[in-house]
């Protein structure tokens, strides 16, 4: 595992922009995992930039990305495709038939899951997967529980979670109660991991992650185990892990 500290979410979004880019060039036809919130956003910001300076041609990418909302449809403002297209996707020369997310109006959760697992799999594989952390530990919408999800599934949302993610949303009420996610085996497949993490609301998380005990109740810890990870993380987020 790599650790880059930075000092600051600019530093983070740059230094994290440079590594996906990386990947883009050195395979045009990758297949990127992505994230949403607020912390791929600079990021997201970073790599449209390098795109219309002519830096970086999305037309031979695929994506998929972590998780949706179940029950949002794909044009709700905080539907996780909405946040694809306007961060990244409507700004760049990335095919959207290659773009997927997985489709939170159906509620048909087993259908939704296989379907996306098999989907993930006719892609060949993700080559670089992003993730933020959750301030419980989550990666995905993989929520702390006793034992660790293998692929694709539907997850209820826990309070902190709601917590967190209410602040997009009019009321507390609005906050969609289930989401669809890719699992840990999901994400443990693909080839790089790439985690950025700022501020200090994810120090205490950060530090179980990588320095705790790998369990499900932290389910970013199972990182350790991954052979090429990445952690791209700013000075509040280390705060509690030592600088040696
Ligand atoms: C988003 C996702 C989540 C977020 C995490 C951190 O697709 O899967 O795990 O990465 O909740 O969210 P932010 O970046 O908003 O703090």
């Amino acid at each position: 595992m790599n650790i880059y500290r930075v000092k600051n979410y600019e530093d983070m979004s740059r230094r994290a922009a440079a590594i996906v880019s990386a990947q883009i060039v050195l395979k045009p036809d990758c297949v990127l995992g992505l994230a949403t919130g607020s912390s791929p956003e600079g990021l997201y910001q970073n790599l449209v930039k390098q795109y219309k300076d002519g830096d970086l041609d999305f037309s031979r990418v695929t994506s998929v990305n972590l998780d949706e909302y179940k029950g949002l449809a794909p044009d709700h403002e905080q539907s996780y495709r909405r946040f694809m297209n306007d961060h990244l996707f409507d700004h760049v020369n990335i095919d959207k038939d290659r773009t997927f997310v997985p489709d939170g109006l159906n509620e048909d959760s087993e259908k939704v899951c296989s379907a996306y697992d098999e989907l993930i799999a006719r892609t060949g594989g993700i080559d670089l997967q992003l993730l933020g952390l959750g301030n419980n530990g989550h990666i995905g919408f993989n929520e702390p529980a006793d034992a660790f999800t293998c692929g694709t599934h539907c997850v209820e949302l826990t309070q902190s979670t709601i917590d967190a993610n209410k602040r997009f949303f009019a009321s507390e009420d609005l906050v969609p109660r289930y989401a669809y996610t890719m699992g840990i085996g999901n994400i443990m497949a693909a080839k790089k991991i790439l985690l950025i993490v700022s501020g200090k609301a994810k120090a205490e998380a950060l530090k179980a992650a990588l320095t705790g005990p790998v369990t499900p109740k932290v389910p970013a810890s199972v990182l350790q185990l991954h052979p090429d990870v990445a952690v791209v993380a700013d000075e509040d987020a280390l705060e509690l892990i030592d600088k040696h």
